[in-house]
């Protein structure tokens, strides 16, 4: 990644996923974080971080470390940050984006520009979902009830994911699928071609995308005997 990452243009735009890596799951350590930032401020790249599962790797803190490090040393970038998953609001477009800039003359252009592309796109945001946020996020009590319905959203996914390996390792254990639990987040590579997801979908009516890539939130206790056993009859 640092190779690739060494030979960007000074300028350019760098997009990076804040934490739960869509579709890997495969985070940056903050030792790699701070190594990527490194060459980000070297090469004067502006860092665009997407912020959409914060709350889904280790906790709603740590999840910002990459965000805070890059904020720390540079001096212009650009955050998204979603609603959509930790606070369960897909359909309600609640979110934030943020534009650092270095300077008041810098920020006002930015501004300026970010509200005509919001005027012609979509003149007046949808409020309902951002106002249940904030109604969250200004409650202490709700906040902590939140902050206790995300560990509990973090905590199930990561046993879907020790229960998908345990299961696979009883089906099909001649294959490595140790991967599924060093990614975090909803999502990783089941490792799959897509002939047998071709064949997951025909033959054992489970869905996932051609790249096989899998959401883990699919898995319950009630099915994930009868994934592996078909991940182990595709394979
Ligand atoms: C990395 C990433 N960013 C953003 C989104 C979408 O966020 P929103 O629902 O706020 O558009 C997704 C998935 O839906 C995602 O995986």
């Amino acid at each position: 990644m640092l190779e690739v990452l060494n030979k960007v243009p000074s300028g350019d735009v760098l997009l990076l996923h804040g934490c739960c890596h869509n579709p890997t799951g495969m985070d940056l350590s903050a030792g790699q974080w701070d190594e990527v930032i490194k060459v980000v401020v070297e090469r004067g790249l502006v860092p665009f971080i997407d912020l959409a599962y914060q709350g889904f790797a280790d906790s709603l803190d740590e999840d910002a470390y990459g965000v805070r490090a890059m904020f720390d040393r540079v001096p212009e970038m650009i955050v998204a940050a979603s609603c959509s998953k930790n606070f369960g609001l897909y359909r309600e477009r609640a979110g934030a984006l943020t534009f650092v800039s270095s300077n008041a003359d810098t920020a006002a252009i930015v501004s300026s520009q970010a509200l005509n592309i919001v005027r012609t796109m979509y003149s007046l945001p949808p409020d309902h979902g951002g106002a249940a946020v904030t109604i969250i996020l200004d409650d202490p009590d709700l906040r902590n009830e939140w902050l206790a319905e995300l560990n509990e959203m973090r905590k199930r996914m990561k046993e879907m994911r020790s229960m998908i390996i345990a299961g696979l390792g009883k089906t099909a254990p001649d294959r490595d699928f140790s991967h599924i639990e060093r990614a975090n987040g909803m999502f990783c590579y089941l490792g799959v071609s897509p002939e047998q997801v071709a064949r997951l979908k025909q033959e054992y009516g489970i869905y996932l995308v051609d790249s096989g890539r899998i959401n883990v939130c699919g898995i319950t206790g009630d099915n994930v005997e009868y994934l592996c056993a078909s991940i182990a009859a595709v394979i």
